[in-house]
């Protein structure tokens, strides 16, 4: 049965971070996986979650099953942290949340929700979009296009083709949309974007997707959930899928939640039945310790405090290293114009350097990223930002 099978290509994102693991060069500089790192390279546990790590383990008297919600006490939190406490959908009822495995495993029962509901649905991404929402997405059997979104020109969005984009869809297809941050531009919809989109999805009946996997990276932990809030208050449906891997660092402890908000608390029940099918049909249950350590930072006033301390620094760093790789590149590559990076939001740049040369990058200077220019600006320290402008100054001139 096996011997058929053929080798499957690298994934694009994490094949880079083993070639960057497996790079024995001391100057290499990893700007390819998107997790945060400090000014030593180093992705810390954050102190609220230590803390609250240890509160849960003293109190934990048994590993027995929870349920297939996943925790009922950590979906509350979040559905207060992602739409706003007093949030109208909220109060109304409307909505249900699924506990998942990360964010890509909310994204995924987010598709298999779809799929049950409208099997001929067609979700439509932008252009560009994250790497793994292709196979996410359509591994559930939805099928998937494309919307204009980035102008690589300005190195904001290109909202006039964004919206000519949607005005063309047909009633109930369904839009994808990064909450904030967006991955892989770091472009994002402005406030008054958002209610122009919202007019538009109002006026043709589409059915909006919302990936937050950055909430409080961006401009704040409110500000980064403009249009999930708008959207969940203004329309009768709406899907959110969200990521704790990023905002409390709890990557591999696999912890994320899937918001459907809809028309009534009946529709909602029944969505609940389903997300609960759905789950048990694929994992059963999600892991359990990284949710728990988010319900206790979010229930307790000194950790969330904390918290909300933690991701402000991660965020003033990130914007801080935007401003800085401009003012480097500025130097080092005087003709041409990055100060888009600064404007941009997030994680992630495009760099808007061609593949050569970002395999020059790579195999030349060890600076990693993805093949399409993606670059994590977390990636970049104090004492590796110069031989960065560097390299790319050097790759830009044609040289070694
Ligand atoms: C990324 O975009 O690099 C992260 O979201 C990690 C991943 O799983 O791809």
């Amino acid at each position: 049965m096996f011997e058929r099978l053929e080798r499957m290509p690298d994934d694009p994102i994490l094949g880079l971070m083993a070639a960057f693991r497996a790079d024995a060069d001391p100057r290499k500089v990893d700007l390819g996986v998107g997790v945060y790192r400090n000014d030593r390279g180093e992705t810390p546990v954050l102190e609220a979650v230590r803390k609250a790590e240890q509160a849960v383990l003293a109190r934990q008297t048994s590993k027995t099953y929870v349920a297939p919600i996943g925790n009922a006490g950590f979906n509350q939190c979040m559905e207060r942290l992602v739409f706003g406490e007093d949030h109208p959908a909220l109060k109304a009822g409307r909505v249900r949340t699924i506990q998942a495995p990360g964010g890509c495993g909310a994204l995924r029962v987010g598709a298999e929700l779809i799929k049950v509901a409208m099997p001929e649905a067609t979700v439509h991404v932008s252009t560009p979009t994250w790497a793994n929402h292709v196979p996410l997405l359509t591994g559930s059997g939805i099928k998937l296009e494309r919307y204009p979104y980035y102008d690589a020109a300005t190195g904001g969005v290109n909202f006039g083709s964004m919206m000519a984009g949607l005005e063309k869809l047909p009633a109930r297809a369904v839009v994808l949309l990064h909450g904030s941050c967006h991955n892989p531009t770091g472009a994002d919809l402005s406030e008054a974007q958002w209610r122009e989109v919202l007019a538009l999805v109002t006026k043709r009946g589409l059915i909006p997707y919302i990936d937050m996997a950055y909430q409080g990276l961006g401009t704040g932990v409110a500000e980064d959930a403009f249009g999930v809030r708008l959207f969940a208050a203004e329309l009768p449906e709406v899907i959110v899928a969200v990521s704790c891997s990023k905002n409390f660092g709890l990557y591999r402890e696999r912890t994320g939640a899937l918001h459907i908000v809809s028309q009534t608390t009946q529709s909602a029940d029944a969505i609940l039945s389903q997300l609960v099918r759905i789950a048990r049909t694929i994992y059963s249950m999600p892991p359990d310790h990284g949710a728990a350590i988010v319900q206790e930072i979010l229930s307790n006033d000194g950790l969330r405090s904390a918290w909300t301390d933690e991701v402000g620094s991660m965020r003033n760093r990130i914007a801080s290293l935007r401003q800085d790789v401009v003012a480097r590149l500025a130097k080092s590559a005087p003709q041409r114009d990055f100060s888009f990076i600064e404007r941009q939001r997030g994680m992630f740049s495009y760099l808007g350097v061609n593949v050569d040369q970002v395999r020059a990058l790579r195999e030349r200077h060890h600076v990693y990223m993805t093949d399409d220019s993606r670059i994590n600006i977390a990636g970049l320290r104090s004492d590796n930002i110069g031989y960065f402008a560097d390299s790319v100054a050097q790759v830009l001139a044609g040289g070694k």
